[in-house]
């Protein structure tokens, strides 16, 4: 799609007050409550003489971050607030931050100050110059420094993460992992429908589901250490990356929870066989040490579902015994389904590598269906 496709408001550069701003920078933020008043007052100073919104979509944070900017939009109309509730998700965040504007541009930043807002002038003229679709703060480019990220783990997480993203990206980028970029509103909606919206990177997420290669100009920012709150970007966030590019290369023919749910029971199979192995070194009998075995790989299972595959739904406190027990409920329906059904395949001499394939196939297949619904409630 081409990037002219929008046209442009009606008023200039004087940074009146207009029915339709020029930008609108969509924060995503969680816990960033004291970083919501510092925020504001660098874009009004950055952005002088363009009009802008800035839309701040907050998860519901316990810290009251959307309550702080609601107080900062009631003076003033550039400011609006989006307050998600029983959802967690960067990507997710920023999608229905920039499905609410009616910009010309939608720029993302990050609401820690971590991003350079000074640059986003830069960013808005690549795109008016036409000559990008999409433009990008890189923190890779010659001018740039990931110099604040926090330690040497995290240095390793990024590094990989982007040698991972290069490998699969259509298009040449040393920062597809960066959260500050800006686009035209209306390319954005035109890619919104086939974003996965999963995970934290949804830079990546827009450059690969665009059926035709984005022209992306990169401009140099400087990466700034935390100022208040923390991070949340984790190990566990990469694996979800990793389940984001396995999602597009597979062309979305399966969807991202199941396979996830998948790889994680794939997992359990080894946790069993192991605790089973230990069981049977320590003197148990076959039929004990197996339904130890089986019970603990099961909760092994329902830990890892509940951290990486339902991650933006994670079950806590009481609600994660309750999701608990359920989910060794419905698994011990859905092993008691695999063994009939591969007993009777065995029967119609299959064979036992097909039987055993089908009656995991159907366990697995199960599993997932009831548990989505029964134990993580997910329409
Ligand atoms: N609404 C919402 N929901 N916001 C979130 C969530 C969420 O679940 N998780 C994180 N955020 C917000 C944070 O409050 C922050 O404003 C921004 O998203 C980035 O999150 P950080 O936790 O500060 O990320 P980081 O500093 O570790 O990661 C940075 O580097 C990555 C590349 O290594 C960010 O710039 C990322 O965007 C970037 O991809
Ligand atoms: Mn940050």
């Amino acid at each position: 799609m081409p990037a002219a496709d929008h046209t442009p408001s009606p008023q200039g550069a004087g940074g009146g007050l207009v029915s339709t701003p020029e930008l609108t920078v969509v924060i995503p933020c969680y816990n960033e409550r004291a970083n919501v008043a510092p925020m504001v007052a660098r874009l009004d100073a950055a952005l002088a003489g363009i009009a802008w919104e800035a839309v701040f979509v907050d998860d519901d944070s316990p810290d009251g971050t959307a309550d702080a900017a609601r107080a900062i939009a009631r003076a003033d109309p550039r400011v609006r607030a989006i307050r998600r509730i029983g959802r967690r998700g960067l990507a997710s965040a920023v999608i229905e931050g920039a499905l609410s504007s009616s910009a010309d541009y939608v720029a993302v930043i990050d609401g820690d100050l971590q991003h350079d807002e000074t640059r986003l002038p830069d960013l808005l003229a690549a795109l008016k110059s036409g000559q990008a679709d999409l433009a990008v703060g890189s923190r890779h480019v010659e001018g740039g420094s990931n110099a604040g990220l926090a330690n040497g783990f995290r240095h390793m997480l990024s590094d990989g993460g982007i040698r991972l993203a290069q490998f699969s990206l259509p298009v040449k980028l040393t920062d597809p992992m960066s959260g500050y970029f800006m686009l035209p509103r209306p390319l954005f909606e035109h890619l919104a429908p086939r974003l996965t919206g999963q995970g934290f990177k949804i830079l990546l997420d827009l450059l690969l589901s665009s059926p035709a290669p984005l022209r992306v100009r990169e401009i140099p920012v400087q990466f700034h250490a935390r100022e208040a709150g923390e991070s949340k970007l984790d190990v566990l966030v990469l694996l979800q990356f990793a389940g984001l590019l396995a999602d597009k290369m597979l062309g979305g023919i399966l969807p991202l929870r199941f396979i996830s749910f998948a790889l994680v029971g794939a997992i359990g199979v080894g946790v069993n066989l192991a605790a089973l192995f230990v069981g049977r070194a320590a003197g148990l009998g076959f039929g004990a040490a197996q339904t130890v075995a089986t019970i603990l790989a099961m909760i092994g299972n329902f830990v890892l579902n509940n951290a990486v595959t339902y991650r933006d739904q994670r079950l806590r406190g009481p609600r994660l015994w309750r999701g608990l027990i359920l989910f060794l409920a419905v698994c011990s329906v859905g092993a008691v389904a695999n063994i009939g059904i591969a007993r009777s395949l065995f029967a119609e001499r299959l064979g036992w590598t097909l039987s055993g394939l089908a009656g995991a196939a159907i366990g697995v297949v199960w599993n997932y269906a009831v548990s989505a619904t029964l134990v993580w409630r997910t329409r």
